[in-house]
């Protein structure tokens, strides 16, 4: 298994660029289940869950090419020939089950197996089949499948949900494109990739309205068409180098990313003394003077990003003072900390809030990922450690992150990957 190694101490200065969004990039491929017509999706990151994706359409029937030399373009189309989604692959990837709600819209049928437990949380998809089965499907649970029929078109809903889920707000957003009448989805998701999501949606010939607010409203359709669409730069990844900067120091242009997807992420950061600004190429961040201690809870966007927790607390480990972390979104996001805490990091959990006492310096030591932002909060840690770091278990880092020992040696951090 290959490791990241880390020699801390050096600032960033240069250009980062920043990929497409996994998470808008994922939906996005399930969304070639709804139509026989090709989808053409660009600016697709190069990432094993992409790879994953990609191996369990194309076990649907779908054809998925890769139609320019860097891989970054992806032409999904062909008939469905199998409504099946294995465990086998499901268990690697749990937004796999993305492809529930366009199975069963366009097929009248699927066998999606139910993602297994996860690192973080135990994510139930209990909201994906509720509105499903109020769409009128038919949801039986056999053998650790989720077995999901329809008679006819799927009807159109009112589906108030009672939390705001990523995956839930998706799947039902798919699935009504193509139902037989109005779909409202109320306290929607409203993250950046579900807006990509509906843009393109609408590209296709949906008909939707209510773009980035809580409210969705669908006048389903009887058939989509293909459409070609291009990737929302990636939030997460831009927030992570924005705080690599931040704890590293220096100056970096994270180019193409784009300010008025970061939410939270910016205020805070400003907060917490980094000055971020908004160019038409992308965002600059620059450290200027020491850090501060902020306090943050995660939130649904606009609020701060679950997915952004462990890197702002990787940062705040070195800040002046203390900051109060809260994590609002999955129960179990705290495993970075024991490996923080390796490097001489302060930091007490209780419940669902860890205060963190910043300390003058990191010490290097060897880490171990246990989930993708877990993997990036210690590579950060590195960044600023005195000595070496080195990280194993990098396949969760694979996931959702491109070739960072490239994208951070090239702002001059020593950063290699170890091949085993
Ligand atoms: N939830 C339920 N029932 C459901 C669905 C969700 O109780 O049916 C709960 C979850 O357990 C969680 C909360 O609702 O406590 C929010 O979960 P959500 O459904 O929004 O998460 P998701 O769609 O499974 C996506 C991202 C995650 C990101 C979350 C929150 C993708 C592929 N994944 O997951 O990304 O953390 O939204 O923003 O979009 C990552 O990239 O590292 C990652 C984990």
């Amino acid at each position: 298994m290959d490791r990241i190694r880390i020699i801390g101490g050096r600032p960033l200065h240069g250009e980062i660029p920043i990929g497409g969004a996994k998470n808008a990039a994922l939906p996005l491929m399930a969304a070639g289940l709804l139509t026989d017509e090709r989808l053409v999706l660009t600016r697709v990151p190069r990432l094993a869950d992409i790879v994953t994706l990609g191996d369990l359409l194309a076990q649907h029937g779908i054809a998925v090419e890769k139609t320019d030399a860097e891989g970054r373009v992806l032409s999904l189309g062909g008939a469905i020939t199998n409504t099946e989604a294995p465990y086998d692959i499901v268990r690697k990837m749990r937004a796999s089950i993305l492809v529930l709600g366009p199975l069963l819209a366009r097929c009248g049928e699927a066998r999606v197996s139910l993602p297994g437990g996860c690192a973080i949380g135990t994510r139930p998809v209990d909201l994906h089949l509720k509105g499903l089965e109020q769409m009128g499907a038919l949801i039986e649970l056999e053998g650790g499948y989720v077995v999901a029929k329809v008679r006819g078109r799927l009807k159109g809903a009112t589906i108030i949900f009672p939390m705001v889920s990523v995956g839930a707000t998706e799947n039902l957003l798919m699935a009504a494109s193509l139902a037989d009448g109005q779909t409202v989805l109320r306290n929607a998701a409203r993250e950046p990739e579900i807006i990509d999501l509906c843009h393109c949606l609408t590209a296709m010939g949906a008909r939707i309205s209510g773009i980035g607010t809580g409210e969705l409203v669908i006048e389903g359709v009887e058939r989509l068409h293909g459409a070609t669409h291009a990737i929302i730069p990636d939030r997460i990844e831009t927030g992570t180098y924005a705080c690599a900067v931040a704890i590293a120091g220096g100056e970096v242009l994270l180019r193409d990313a784009r300010m008025d997807h970061l939410g939270a992420v910016a205020r805070v950061l400003e907060e917490a003394g980094i000055a971020i600004t908004e160019l038409p190429e992308g965002v600059r961040v620059q450290r200027r003077n020491g850090l501060h201690g902020a306090d943050v809870m995660t939130e649904p966007y606009p609020g701060f990003p679950t997915d952004m927790q462990a890197q702002f607390m990787a940062l705040m480990t070195v800040a002046d003072g203390a900051s109060m972390i809260t994590e609002s979104i999955f129960e179990n996001r705290f495993m970075h900390v024991s490996e923080l805490t390796r490097m001489g990091a302060r930091v007490n959990v209780h419940g669902a809030s860890a205060i963190v006492r910043g300390v003058p310096q990191l010490a290097g030591a060897p880490v171990m990922a246990t989930d993708l932002r877990a993997s990036s909060s210690l590579i950060l840690a590195g960044l600023a450690a005195r000595g070496e770091t080195v990280v194993s278990r990098v396949y969760h880092l694979d996931r959702g992150y491109e070739d960072v020992e490239g994208k951070l040696s090239a702002v001059g951090a020593r950063v290699e990957r170890l091949k085993d």
